[in-house]
């Protein structure tokens, strides 16, 4: 089974729903610095970062790259890692390489999506806040309205869904991570974003069980 695996895409793509979904069948870490910044954001904690890390979030542009791989070390198991959202320059590729002193990925999943899709399902897309599960008020409803289906709390619009964020993250991610692609083409597999999610589960989850 691969156990070091990276999902780049754009915002939207779904990264983060096939992420919670797959890691918690194959017992892979999921880290997703998204989620890590949200939640420092949320606790205030620590305090000496959160304000700044809210302004990139909430301006859709990246955070500085030490501030994103202080925190991606704490957590990041060099063996066994589903990194959902890291790397997202050249710069992190090699930091992340250079922390992993030898070992090699296994694969790169890439989620390949138009900006036309991306624009709906961020739009329609809703989180807890919680414990950060993913849902959509189109295609992925929790069982009861608007609550979170394992914590039963309120489910929320993220801040940085907002059509002017939403755009300024797609240009980010075609300046700053779309040239990954090229970087790591030869342990890339392209899969159809647009996919359904089981569908995609189940396509993830071949890839890396094979
Ligand atoms: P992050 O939280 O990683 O946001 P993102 O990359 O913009 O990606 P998203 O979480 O928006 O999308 P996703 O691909 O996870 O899609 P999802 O599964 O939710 O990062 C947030 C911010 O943190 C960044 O903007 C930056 O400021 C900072 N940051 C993070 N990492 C950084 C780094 N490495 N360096 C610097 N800064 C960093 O799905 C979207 C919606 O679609 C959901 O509603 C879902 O239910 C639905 N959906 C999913 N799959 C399907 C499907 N197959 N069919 C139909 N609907 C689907
Ligand atoms: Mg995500």
């Amino acid at each position: 089974m691969k156990t070091k695996i990276i999902f780049l895409g754009p915002p939207g793509s779904g990264k983060g729903t096939q992420a919670q979904m797959v890691s918690k069948d194959l017992g892979l870490n999921h880290i997703s610095p998204g989620e890590i910044f949200r939640r420092i954001i949320k606790e205030n904690n620590p305090a000496e970062i959160a304000e700044k890390i809210k302004f990139y979030v909430q301006s859709g542009l990246l955070v500085p790259d030490e501030i994103v791989f202080e925190a991606i070390k704490l957590v990041l198991d060099k063996k066994n890692f589903l990194l959902d959202g890291f790397p997202r320059n050249l710069n992190q590729a090699k930091l992340l390489e250079e922390f992993l002193d030898g070992e090699l990925l296994d694969v790169v999943i890439y989620f390949n999506i138009s900006d036309e899709e991306i624009i709906k399902r961020l739009s329609s897309r809703r989180s807890c806040p919680k414990c950060g599960r993913i849902y959509n008020i189109l295609t992925l409803r929790p069982k009861k309205e608007n609550l979170c289906d394992d914590c039963e709390v309120e489910l929320i619009i993220r801040e940085d869904d907002k059509i002017e964020t939403i755009k300024k993250r797609i240009e980010v991610y075609k300046k700053e991570t779309a040239s990954l692609i090229d970087y790591y083409k030869k342990i890339l597999i392209d899969v159809d974003a647009t996919e359904s999610i089981e569908s995609l589960t189940n396509k993830i989850k071949s890839i890396i069980l094979s």
